[in-house]
């Protein structure tokens, strides 16, 4: 794919795909990491002399204007991040757009509307994408997270100018290369999360390319069920049973190493603090259910990471999000920024829960890579091509 170096962007204007997709509280951003994340690109479109000029969606609109998702929103943030002003238009097209964007300078930023306020964007509309192209030069896609979409500010405009990639989506890529496309090896994959039914396309590719695959949550227990484990009123989908012991299958023909809980946390309640026993895998009472793997699953998960080079984690362990069912969460994350640390591990992790539950866990800083986006970094790791990253390889015309 191409990056900004590929692109003559002097004097010009650079419509800058990002992903400004924040968590908002009252009108408040409460999380801008996704902001600070993107300064580099705009500096670095500057300092070749480009006009950076924002393009991003907020929130699922679905082609009106919904003014509680407005990108006004996030300007204050934005502005704090840059430390300069910021121009906002109104709408993302138009005369409005433009008049905005013709008033901009060398050193300027501006931003456009919600590019989801019209529904052109979704459905990459290629009238709608001419009226982005018309307002800019070059075209650089900076917004890794938002690039499984194959919308028009992330796939089509693509198309219509020479684009590239920014620095944080060239980031993304080349650490999820470094961890799943050319890994030094031995890998391991945790994956973790409620549903084997959500994970199904993630969990059957990863079988082929890791050598260790760690299963944890809820969808552990669906691994149990299949392997005839009762596991009492512990979430499961027993429908899902023939698929994850075909997954079983898949991979001991593969070679890659299954790893399930071989003791348990259980409780009678789904609360903070309630009551809990750490038990054998096989002696889940009842009436009780699963909400961590038990200090025994972490101590052997600790012994398989310390042998491997490369790990990539999505997904939590346990019940994470409430205490005391965050602990095998909380040491495995800790024994792979320890690992990272010592300069044994390359550890790259994705998507919102799991980011969540490593800077709970305060492990995000180890890791060598954590990366901003949620789906699509789930739909890199099932293999899937993504619309936005595809789209970066056409020729520089
Ligand atoms: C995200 O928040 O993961 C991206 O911005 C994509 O948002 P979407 O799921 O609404 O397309």
């Amino acid at each position: 794919f191409h990056t900004i170096d590929d692109l003559e962007m002097d004097g010009k204007v650079v419509l800058t795909r990002v992903d400004l997709n924040v968590p908002v509280e009252n009108g408040q951003v409460t999380d801008s990491t996704r902001i600070e994340k993107i300064v580099p690109t705009v500096r670095a479109i500057q300092a070749r002399g480009g006009i950076p000029v924002l393009l991003a969606h907020f929130d699922r609109p679905k082609g009106q204007r919904v003014d509680s998702m407005s990108l006004r929103q996030v300007v204050p943030a934005l502005e704090a991040a840059l430390g300069q002003p910021v121009t906002f238009a109104e709408d993302c097209i138009g005369g409005t757009a433009k008049r905005a964007v013709a008033a901009l300078k060398k050193g300027d930023v501006g931003l456009l509307e919600n590019t989801r306020f019209h529904a052109g964007e979704e459905a990459n509309d290629a009238t709608f994408a001419a009226s982005l192209a018309a307002l800019g030069g070059v075209f650089v896609n900076d917004a890794f997270s938002a690039a499984h979409r194959a919308h028009a500010s992330t796939e089509g405009l693509a198309r219509l100018l020479n684009a590239g990639a920014g620095l944080l989506m060239e980031a993304e890529l080349k650490a999820l290369d470094a961890a799943l496309g050319h890994p030094q090896r031995p890998v391991m994959a945790v994956v973790g999360g409620a549903k084997v039914s959500t994970k199904l396309d993630l969990l059957t590719n990863l079988v082929e390319k890791v050598d260790h695959l760690v299963i944890g949550g809820g969808m552990a227990n669906t691994f149990l069920v299949a392997k005839g484990v009762e596991v009492g009123k512990s979430l499961a989908e027993r429908d899902m049973a023939d698929t994850a012991r075909a997954i079983l299958e898949k991979a001991e023909a593969t070679g890659c190493r299954i790893h399930l809980p071989v003791d348990i946390v259980v409780a009678r309640e789904f609360k903070a603090g309630a009551e809990n026993e750490v038990l054998p895998v096989a002696e889940c009472p009842e009436d009780a259910m699963i909400l961590d793997a038990g200090p025994q699953t972490v101590e052997a998960l600790r012994q398989a990471m310390t042998a491997c080079r490369t790990l990539i984690w999505n997904g939590p362990l346990g019940a994470f999000e409430i205490e005391p069912f965050d602990r095998a969460t909380n040491a495995a994350a800790q024994a792979a920024a320890e690992l990272t640390r010592a300069g044994s591990l390359v550890s790259v992790a994705g998507g919102g829960d799991t980011v969540a539950a490593l800077n709970k866990a305060g492990a995000s800083a180890d890791f060598t890579f954590i990366s901003t986006a949620g789906g699509a970094f789930l739909e890199w790791m099932e293999g899937k091509e993504l619309p936005g990253v595809a789209a970066l390889t056409a020729k520089v015309r």
